[in-house]
């Protein structure tokens, strides 16, 4: 018993934790463990426990933009931030919405705003850096790298983005040299990003250290000897055998990579032209927009052709060997059907099938082009029409090379070549604007040709 006044120290109760937190906390597991019914599920709960709970609502509006929901999720964190107006995080991603949707002024406001409530938020000052550069504003952008590695030089991800902006404006030898320091810091940073490795080697390669780069591609092979990148990096850079196209391995690693970072890698490509380019030179011979066409886009990547080729089509089917990059066209629409397979072997098992067959930007990842123009000849019905483009390779004669980007370049001669020997007529190859690349105009053979015979409808 304790006497009524005792001197007794009271300590304050542990405070209670809310019937809402733990079920948040879980929602946050199910969401990091990318697990998103279960974690809507449970932010859902945490909203009935507790309305307007900041957190449920920021997070709740991260899931619904990865849901493809931008809007809602847009409402979603702007709703948090009414709550908790200071939250850096919150800031952040909601710029990282905006950013992914294009709106990059918007985007930019918001990581001014995420700094201003949490100046060493580095991630927020690395993505108002891309922002800036994709706004094509490299002069503050350089100024923002340039406080990033000054304010957080042990920020990993930080010294990569560096790195590659370094390098595509250099506008000296260096800031190419710059760009290689900032590689391998990134991945003495963080192993994990091998994707330094490969800015490492382009780096050096840029800079005439050839044998340097193939030897950053020849250790990571050592390190990883079942990964396609360094296989090809190493081949492009000289030191293997040339492959006739793109190892398959490759390419899925690439833009299955590629597709999660479409959006943010669509706003460095913001003039991206092939697919424009294309549909008006194929739409220069072809009937009135009937939609009476077969058509298929070969290589449709994330399917930016179809709304173009639409209007023409009876059917549009989209062939891919990327599973990310078909998940984005699915959710993009457009064709009657989406295919995972490889272009040469879809081709062939489609005999006469088709009344177009158009490929942006695919065909640089073949370096012999005879086999998939064989096939897609064979894929075509007579009067039918293939367009392609490719990557330029000055100068006369019968060539093509990988360059050190990974990618083929073919000469004008050897198209054209190529194009006739697989029975193509009325061929025309034209060179047109494809994409800006860092604020230059790159510029890709525009490939037209017809299969003989008349049975077009
Ligand atoms: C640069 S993207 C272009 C995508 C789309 N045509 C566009 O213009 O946006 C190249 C696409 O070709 C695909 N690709 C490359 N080699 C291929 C092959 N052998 N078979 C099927 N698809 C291939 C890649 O997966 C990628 O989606």
């Amino acid at each position: 018993m304790v006497a009524k006044n005792a001197n007794v120290s009271w300590r304050a109760p542990a405070p209670v934790p809310p019937a809402y937190a733990a079920v948040l906390e879980r929602a946050m597991q199910a969401h990091q463990a990318r697990d998103l019914d279960t974690a809507e599920r449970l932010y859902g709960e945490v909203l009935e426990l507790r309305a307007a709970q900041p957190d449920a609502l920021h997070y709740l509006g991260v899931l619904m933009h990865q849901r493809d929901r931008s809007d809602e999720a847009v409402r979603l964190i702007q709703a948090a931030l009414k709550i908790t107006p200071k939250h850096p995080d919150a800031h952040n991603n909601l710029g990282n919405i905006h950013k992914e949707c294009g709106r990059l002024a918007e985007a930019e406001a918001c990581y001014r705003r995420a700094l201003e409530c949490g100046p060493t938020h580095y991630n927020a000052l690395s993505n108002l850096a891309f922002v800036l550069e994709v706004q094509e504003r490299p002069d503050e952008a350089f100024e923002t790298y340039a406080r990033l590695l000054r304010e957080a030089p042990t920020f990993a991800h930080g010294q990569y983005m560096t790195g590659l902006f370094l390098r595509n404006y250099a506008q000296n030898v260096e800031h190419v040299e710059q760009s290689i320091e900032c590689f391998r810091e990134a991945y003495r940073l963080d192993a994990r990003n091998v994707r330094a490795l490969e800015g490492l080697g382009v780096s050096l390669y840029t800079l005439g250290r050839h044998d340097e780069a193939r030897e950053v591609y020849r250790d990571w092979l050592q390190r990883e000897p079942d990964n396609p990148i360094p296989r090809h990096m190493l081949a492009a850079t000289g030191g293997a055998d040339i492959p006739p196209r793109a190892d398959e391995a490759y390419v899925r690693n690439v833009f299955d990579g590629f597709a999660d970072s479409f959006d943010e890698q669509l706003l460095k490509n913001l003039d991206y032209r092939a697919p424009e380019v294309l549909a008006d030179a194929v739409g220069e011979v072809l009937p009135a927009a009937d939609g009476s066409l077969d058509v298929l886009d070969a290589g449709c990547g994330t399917g930016l052709c179809a709304p173009l080729l639409r209007a023409r089509a009876r059917t549009l089917v989209g062939v891919d060997l990327s599973g990310g990059m078909i998940e984005k066209a699915r959710a993009r629409g457009g064709y009657d059907e989406l295919v995972v397979a490889e272009l040469t072997a879809y081709l062939q098992e489609h005999p006469a099938a088709y009344d177009v067959v158009i490929s942006a930007d695919t065909l640089i990842y073949f370096g012999d082009l005879a086999p998939v123009l064989e096939a897609a000849h064979s894929a075509l019905r007579p009067g039918g029409w293939l367009t392609f483009t490719l990557e330029v390779l000055e100068g006369e004669g019968d060539r093509y090379e990988l360059s050190s980007s990974g990618r083929y370049r073919h000469t004008h001669d050897h198209t054209q070549a190529v194009v006739e020997a697989a029975g193509f007529e009325h061929i025309t190859i034209g060179m047109d604007m494809l994409r800006k690349e860092h604020g230059k105009i790159v510029s890709g053979w525009v490939v037209l040709a017809r299969r003989g015979g008349n049975d077009m409808r």
